[in-house]
């Protein structure tokens, strides 16, 4: 069973309380995939913070797949692509491109979503959008995909 993490990215959700959707039901997807979510947390649109939680859940190695959800947009404070692409070893562009490409056929604002992937140790990161509809439809893209990889990569 693959361990998972689930990193909601959200100054308001960090700052001003407000509610996380998208964290619990990612962790929910991911537990009907048969995943062991080993962890959830929100922390705020800061790339040092999101990068030093990473690096840390990379190289305590018990955990196969970090999940991060918002920051990947437009904001003056969206950061989440840059910290992953801060820490990652290896760079894995294809979810970012199907899952802009097939979210561009359900929204056209799709293409402001600057989300990537990549692998640290032995542990990949994908970044999704932030919100609920957003998360859900894109991982609904690349869950298959993301089983394969870890089976190559662990
Ligand atoms: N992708 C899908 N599949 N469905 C959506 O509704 N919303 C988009 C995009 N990707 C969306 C989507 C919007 S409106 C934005 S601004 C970007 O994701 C970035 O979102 P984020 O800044 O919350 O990460």
């Amino acid at each position: 069973m693959f361990r998972a993490y689930v990193i909601t990215v959200s100054d308001s959700s960090y700052f001003e309380d407000k509610k996380d959707l998208s964290g619990p039901l990612l962790v929910n997807l991911l537990t009907e995939k048969g995943y062991e979510v080993v962890g959830r947390e929100i922390i705020p649109d800061e790339k040092d913070k999101i990068a030093s939680v990473l690096t840390l859940l990379c190289d305590e190695e018990s955990t196969d797949l970090i999940l991060t959800t918002g920051g990947t947009g437009f904001s003056q404070r969206d950061v989440t692509p840059e910290a992953t692409l801060e820490v990652v070893e290896k760079i894995v562009p294809g979810f970012g491109e199907i899952m802009r490409a097939k979210s561009f056929e359900i929204t056209k604002n799709a293409i402001l979503s600057r989300e990537t992937a990549g692998i640290r140790k032995r542990t990949l990161i994908i970044n999704l959008p932030g919100s609920p509809k957003a998360a859900e439809e894109n991982l609904s893209f690349i869950i298959d995909s993301i089983e394969h990889g870890l089976n190559i990569l662990t």
